[in-house]
């Protein structure tokens, strides 16, 4: 993270003005190299706890720990100088209570420079919410399919379908009251994503939701096509890294077999000196 890269990024109320303007881009990173190639062109970049499903292969991010997303915030805070950085929370660091959720969104923003985290919840956090930003720490909401509770919720399944509608815009409400200065809003109806952004003062970030939200993210091994263990239908693949990457091992693999590779420009002669 450089000290220039801090002046030029947008603080959180900078996201939170964004409201019914240009539509907000974001996409997850954990790496350097891929928060530096997407720098320029989100307006905040998510170190989601997505990262123990794409990059450890846990079954779930309910494995995820503080100490993983403080590794891959420390990485993601490296190679970013525009976007913001936003950072999860990860199950079992917030949901205790206020207490707890200040103790370790402390810790996640002062070791990785984050200026903001994202927890998971509606109604049910907004105590917690209140608590966080009224001391300082900026607060991005996650309603709708919340991947942490998916052993309660049954699943990965749409939310807020029929008379689950009111309940979600009841989240939504709540955690814009709280404080949240932006909420993501995961797997529900368009129609819902729709009423909800019309509803609340604060920018809806969609997954799975409405081209309709003020923003949208997508967790980047997914439209990379990097992670291809299965693909939710609101993802969409804008590369084939995974397939071009592992054509590019099977090529480098046959060259080394034949021992085609390394070829001449890749060796080093004994009496010239060389780089
Ligand atoms: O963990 C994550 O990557 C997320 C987003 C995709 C919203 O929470």
């Amino acid at each position: 993270m450089s000290a220039t890269a801090r002046k030029t990024a947008p603080l959180p109320s900078d996201i939170r003005a964004m409201k019914g303007g240009a539509p907000i881009v974001s996409l997850t990173a954990y790496t350097t190299p891929m928060a530096q190639i997407m720098d320029a062109h989100c307006d905040f970049v998510l170190v989601g706890d997505s990262v123990g499903m794409v990059l450890h292969g846990l079954p779930s991010t309910t494995l995820v720990t503080m100490d993983m997303m403080i590794m891959h915030g420390r990485a993601v805070a490296r190679g970013l100088d525009k976007a913001m950085l936003v950072i999860d929370m990860p199950f079992g660091s917030y949901e205790e209570g206020p207490a707890q959720a200040m103790r370790n969104a402390a810790q996640l923003m002062r070791e990785t420079g984050a200026a903001a985290v994202k927890l998971e919840g509606g109604a049910h956090m907004a105590e917690t919410i209140a608590f966080l930003t009224a001391r300082g720490v900026p607060v991005m909401a996650h309603i709708g399919l919340t991947p942490q509770s998916v052993g309660t919720l049954g699943g990965y399944k749409v939310q807020g379908r029929g008379a689950a509608a009111s309940a979600l815009s009841e989240d939504a409400r709540m955690v814009a009251e709280a404080g949240a200065f932006a909420v993501v809003i995961e797997k529900v109806p368009a129609s819902l994503a729709d009423r909800i952004t019309a509803d609340v003062a604060i920018p809806t970030i969609g997954i799975g939701a409405s081209p309709g939200c003020d923003g949208q993210v997508l967790v980047v091994d997914d439209m990379l096509g990097l992670f291809t263990a299965f693909k939710p239908k609101f993802v969409k693949r804008y590369a084939t890294l995974g397939t071009d990457g592992e054509a590019a091992i099977a090529a480098y693999a046959a060259d080394v077999r034949a021992r085609a590779f390394p070829a001449p420009e890749h060796t080093f002669a004994d009496e010239t000196p060389s780089a």
